[in-house]
């Protein structure tokens, strides 16, 4: 790398997935047990400027305009420590990286954090990684980064090689495939902080869950039918699988033991309320999804968006509700 002080800004967004990433099969490369699935959001976004110099004696993390704490700082200096290793630099780096939604949430932003300091630090270090390899490097800082450097629907194949070279995210579907699909996202009050990291918790339903086996052997037929009615932009398909997943994710999570419960009764009440309309209907006409965190995504059609984000604003503990859509890709600006 050239010495001086070099930089560059890469802005990304966080996904939702509807085939979830929940365990490990080797934590030295980083290597997911299943394939999963998401959709990249819009409107939702990280920015993130880093800036390699030899001036300095560490590196620093502001994130939202302020000092990180020393833990998000560590993690970043850990993925920056694989783009110096690329680059043949021991230069420190100054992260700037601000959130335009909340962060620690529930709405990933380490998905989109991760993978907007993967696309910035490599090309402030001059290193010209195609999206695949930017993706491979993202999920060291969080799995779920690697989905989130490419827009629309995205797969992250798990693969098969003990070496993971036939492990990550490709995009199957831009944005614009399907733009009547939208994501109603119930915020719900008092969502409570994640006591232990995702990566930490799917190990603990691996070792502990009855019901983990069960899932892995499900899986690839879900995804399947998941793939194949977004490839159809077929709702009435796709609806019942993404409740089915979501639904096998939760019992997963609530048979680990400790018994993990990432849900509120508010929360509760949006899957509950998904039912009904979808009972009352006589059809699928909406879905829910949540990751490891409170918030609930209900997917649904442009033309049902207003009748379901009433019902689920109705709902004591809603605080607020957001309208997404599938959204871009990572890119440097
Ligand atoms: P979320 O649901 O928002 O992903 P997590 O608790 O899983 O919540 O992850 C939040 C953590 O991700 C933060 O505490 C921080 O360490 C890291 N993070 C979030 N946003 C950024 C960012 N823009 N840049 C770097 N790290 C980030
Ligand atoms: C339930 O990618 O957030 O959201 O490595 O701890 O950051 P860390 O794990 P992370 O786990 C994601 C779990 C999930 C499902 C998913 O996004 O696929």
């Amino acid at each position: 790398m050239q010495r001086g002080k070099r930089s560059a800004s890469y802005e990304t967004s966080p996904n939702i997935a509807l085939v979830k990433y929940w365990g490990v099969r080797d934590p030295a490369r980083a290597l997911p047990y299943n394939s999963s699935l998401s959709v990249t959001l819009d409107r939702l976004r990280t920015r993130t400027r880093v800036e390699f110099s030899a001036e300095l004696d560490r590196d620093t993390l502001t994130l939202n305009g302020r000092p990180a704490a020393p833990a998000a700082t560590a993690a970043v200096s850990a993925l920056l420590d694989r783009v110096r290793n690329a680059a043949r630099t021991t230069d420190r780096a100054r992260v700037v990286s601000r959130n335009n939604f909340p962060t620690a949430s529930g709405l990933a932003s380490s998905a989109s954090g991760f993978a907007a300091l993967a696309g910035a630090a490599t090309a402030a270090a001059g290193l010209r990684f195609s999206p695949q390899r930017l993706s491979q490097l993202a999920r060291f800082g969080s799995g779920s980064a690697c989905r989130s450097i490419f827009g629309g629907f995205v797969e992250w194949r798990a693969g098969r090689r003990p070496d993971g070279r036939d492990c990550y995210a490709r995009p199957l579907y831009p944005a614009r495939h399907w733009p009547q699909l939208v994501d109603v996202v119930a915020l719900v009050a008092g969502a409570p902080e994640k006591s232990v990291r995702s990566a930490v918790a799917m190990q603990a339903t691996i070792t502990t869950s009855p019901e983990y086996a069960r899932r892995l052997r499900e899986l690839p037929r879900r995804l399947a039918g998941i793939r194949r009615a977004i490839g159809r932009r077929d709702a009435e398909a796709l609806f019942p699988l993404v409740m089915e997943e979501c639904d096998s994710f939760r019992l997963v999570c609530e048979t680990t033991r400790p018994s993990l419960d990432y849900l509120t009764a508010a929360s509760r009440e949006v899957l509950a309320a998904v039912r009904a309309l979808n009972a009352e209907a006589g059809r699928p006409v909406a879905a829910y999804t949540h990751d490891a965190g409170a918030h609930v995504h209900v997917f649904t059609l442009e033309r049902e968006a207003r009748r379901v984000r009433e019902r689920l604003r109705a709902i004591a503990g809603v605080e607020r509700t957001l309208l997404l859509h599938a959204g871009a890709g990572g890119r440097r600006v």
